[in-house]
């Protein structure tokens, strides 16, 4: 891979060789540890924890130097553009940027940029795309399923401000998924009809066999949402009265930061079906085989 923006660039073949190579990593596969004189920067213009330190912990594993950047001690605070910043991280040597930034598709520049050497990582633009998240979520689901065709999976809450939910809706119904949407009727848009029905969330929850909750997204939204987050547990979330309807088999995953008690009861956060943390754990692994794909491709180029 020349740069990692969004999987909608991935083929199938190439999404189910990353999620393979994260879950060999996982199992103790021994990567090719020292990349010697290969540097990577990570620039979080949003705020994250996952991202951000599950990014620096495939780095590290790989052996990769991390160039320290703070955003608040930076240039951005006299004004420099991320165009500028990220042209100087590649002047001064920089081979990989992972960066996270609220301008939706900010890679288009940068990549497009004859002057720019560095490898683009999207680590979520705005409410665009979350590829990295993408692929710990398809492995999560992976690990325990072993395939995706014909899997009921439900997409539910805050769809429209969610680049999570952007990423899993195309890449899920690419590779056979069915996906049910559900969540607050102003939260849904028309485009999200060619990925998945939707479902009310007493419907969805016996039958579903992964059922994916997004974080309400406050940060996003014009209005506080008062009213509607006093209610949202019992009419859009995931209460223990639902949990207890659906099949045994079943998984529920979140991307996390969870508002607890809003899109998911607390109690259920650990409980047994919940593979929460282990999309936390799978994120460094999923990154350790983005990164391994760019440091490949970038061999390739010379
Ligand atoms: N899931 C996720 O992107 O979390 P962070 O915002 O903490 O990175």
């Amino acid at each position: 891979l020349d740069h990692f923006v969004s999987v909608e660039d991935l083929t199938n073949d190439e999404v189910l060789q990353l999620i393979k190579r994260a879950s060999q990593l996982k199992k103790g596969s021994v990567s090719p540890k020292a990349n010697p004189n290969l540097y990577a920067v990570n620039l979080f213009f949003e705020n994250s924890t996952r991202t951000h330190k599950s990014f620096e912990m495939a780095e590290k594993k790989l052996g990769i130097d991390i160039i320290d950047f703070e955003p608040s001690t930076s240039s951005i605070k006299k004004g420099e553009s991320l165009y500028d910043t990220v042209l100087t991280m590649s002047a001064i040597g920089t081979d990989i940027a992972v960066i996270r930034d609220s301008k939706e598709s900010f890679y288009t520049e940068l990549i497009n940029s004859p002057s720019i050497n560095c490898s683009i990582i999207n680590g979520g633009d705005g409410t665009g795309q979350h590829p990295s998240q993408c692929l710990l979520d398809l492995m999560t689901i992976y690990e325990e399923y072993g395939y995706f065709k014909g899997l009921k999976i439900a997409i539910v809450g805050d769809l429209k401000h969610s680049r999570v939910a952007k990423s899993n809706m195309h890449m899920l119904k690419r590779l056979g998924a069915e996906v049910l949407l559900s969540g607050p009727a102003e939260w849904m848009e028309e485009t999200f009809d060619q990925y998945g029905q939707y479902v009310e969330m007493d419907d969805l929850v016996t039958q579903v066999d992964v059922i994916m909750l997004l974080r309400v997204q406050h940060e996003r939204h014009q209005s506080t949402h008062a009213s509607l987050i006093d209610t949202y547990l019992d009419k859009y979330g995931l209460n223990e009265t639902r949990e207890k309807k659906m099949k045994p088999t079943a998984i529920l995953m979140h991307p996390a930061p969870v508002n607890r008690d809003v899109e998911l009861q607390s109690s259920l956060v650990e409980c047994d079906r919940s593979r929460i943390v282990t999309q936390m754990s799978n994120g460094v692994y999923a990154r350790m085989a983005i990164l391994e794909a760019i440091i490949a491709g970038r061999n390739k180029a010379g």
